[in-house]
């Protein structure tokens, strides 16, 4: 892709590598910073090269992601030492509220960039090569963000990721999201239809709109919101056959949201949307601003409008404070609403935030929050191989994402569920219609219809 755009990158160009870790809004940064350094001619390294540009783009959602930070930057710090040139940045989330502890912990660091300022990568890394210092840029923009889009450079031919609001004003108290990503700020719906549309034209048929509340979207012109943004991008996106978006969060999601899912096809039938916790008194403290009743409701309104939903959700056990019957009612909301997926994670204090500033007596141990979050998978695993089975027998129009194997592809349904599909290796970014034919916990297994 960087040869065709850069006809002048040769052999010779230099090369970067950007490792990324975290979330979905990290990866499409971490492709923003590959398009800045290619459009000034870096070169992506190959699997065995030795880059000249190594740039860590970190995630501070919990502590052990962190620690990896610091474990990797003691291996470039060895590299560096034998090759004096080799150009090391920091970029996401830790280096937005820890720049300074990583300039002392890791002085050979060159340059350390916000999240704010991602499209800024390539011109910092030029200026660190030619004037050999350290440089920083971490303010966090308050208006709309304007998006380089036609240099980003992707990392799937046929499913990306779109923006539509950055940054996070609800302060839950256990995350660390509104201190690194900053004020929540809403994309104008102009530039991300007129982006949808340049993705669509070069054969992108999948896109994800992106939001720490992606449904708390309001079209800074017009005022509108995600429902008539999503029936707007799918009216109008010639080619789009897959429309995502994620994460929701239960207070935004609006009837009209769920207008616009209910239209369905290219609009998936998938809900990410986060619960935390089923105990009113834990998601009080969370500072979540729903209760347990509250979030059944939204579920079931959502459900009225897409019959066919498949929602996911997040949850952290050991929550301080969070007691044995606070915990049952996670696991009673988790019954009762049957998730297709859902993601969870044990409680980790993060600086800044307003749990982390709670008395000790408060805190979970460890082996208690363990054996929470085994209780809860072990739940939610009967529930997803008992609706998995129930599948068995029906049809879905599967997006293949690789091979797996060379007799079998993989690829997800539009309720967003992996599918193995054996006996075939279709190409990946073409849809099948697939019969499934078994369930597993995980996944399913299917043929391709007749
Ligand atoms: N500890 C554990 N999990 C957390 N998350 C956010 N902050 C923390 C934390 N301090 C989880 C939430 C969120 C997901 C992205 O990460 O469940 O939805
Ligand atoms: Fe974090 Fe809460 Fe904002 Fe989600 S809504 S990013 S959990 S503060």
């Amino acid at each position: 892709m960087s040869a065709r755009r850069h006809p002048a990158a040769s052999a010779a160009s230099p090369t970067y590598r950007v490792e990324t870790w975290g979330c979905q809004m990290n990866v499409l940064d971490g492709e923003r910073m590959s398009g800045s350094l290619e459009s000034r001619g870096y070169r992506r390294a190959t699997g065995e090269e030795d880059a000249d540009v190594v740039l860590l783009n970190t995630c501070a959602i919990r502590e052990k992601a962190e620690h990896k930070v610091y474990s990797a930057l003691g291996v470039l710090g060895r590299r560096k030492q034998e090759r004096p040139d080799l150009v090391i940045g920091v970029s996401g989330c830790v280096a937005q509220v820890e720049s300074k502890e990583i300039l002392e912990r890791a002085p050979w660091v060159d340059f350390v960039l916000g999240t704010g300022n991602v499209e800024q990568a390539g011109e910092l890394v030029d200026r660190v090569r030619s004037e050999r210092k350290t440089f920083t840029a971490l303010e966090l923009p308050v208006e709309s963000p304007v998006y380089q889009f036609h240099q980003i450079a992707r990392g799937s031919p046929f499913q990306a990721y779109v923006t539509i609001i950055e940054g996070c004003d609800q302060f839950c108290t256990f995350c660390i999201v509104p201190f690194t990503r900053g004020r929540e700020r809403s994309r104008a719906s102009a530039e991300i239809l007129a982006e949808l549309a340049s993705l669509t034209s070069r054969g992108f048929t999948e896109v994800t709109l992106l939001g720490q509340t992606v449904d708390a979207y309001r079209d800074p012109g017009e005022g509108f919101g995600l429902g008539e943004l999503l029936r707007r991008a799918a009216a109008r996106t010639a080619g789009l056959r897959r429309l995502r978006f994620i994460t929701s969060h239960p207070r935004f999601m609006d009837d009209d949201i769920l207008d616009a899912l209910s239209r369905g096809q290219p609009i998936a039938p998938y809900l990410h949307m986060p619960a935390q916790s089923g105990s009113d008194r834990v998601l009080y403290r969370m500072k979540r601003r729903y209760d347990a009743a509250q979030y059944l409701d939204t579920v079931a309104r959502a459900r009225r409008a897409v019959p066919d939903l498949a929602l996911s959700s997040d949850f952290i056990v050991g929550f301080p404070g969070e007691t044995e019957g606070d915990f049952q009612a996670t696991l009673d909301l988790m019954a009762n609403v049957g998730f297709a997926t859902l993601f969870a994670f044990k409680y980790s204090p993060r600086p800044g935030t307003a749990a982390a500033r709670w008395g000790r007596e408060q805190a979970i141990p460890d082996d208690v929050a363990s054996e929470r979050l085994a209780r809860l998978l072990t739940l939610q695993e009967d529930v997803q191989r008992r609706a998995h089975g129930d599948l068995v027998g029906r049809e879905f129009e599967v997006l293949v994402e690789r091979a797996d194997g060379r007799s079998q592809s993989r690829g997800r349904t539009p309720c967003n569920r992996i599918v193995h599909v054996e006996g075939e290796h279709l190409q990946p970014g073409s849809y099948a219609r697939v019969t499934i034919t078994r369930g597993l916990p995980n996944s399913l297994i299917g043929r391709r219809a007749a």
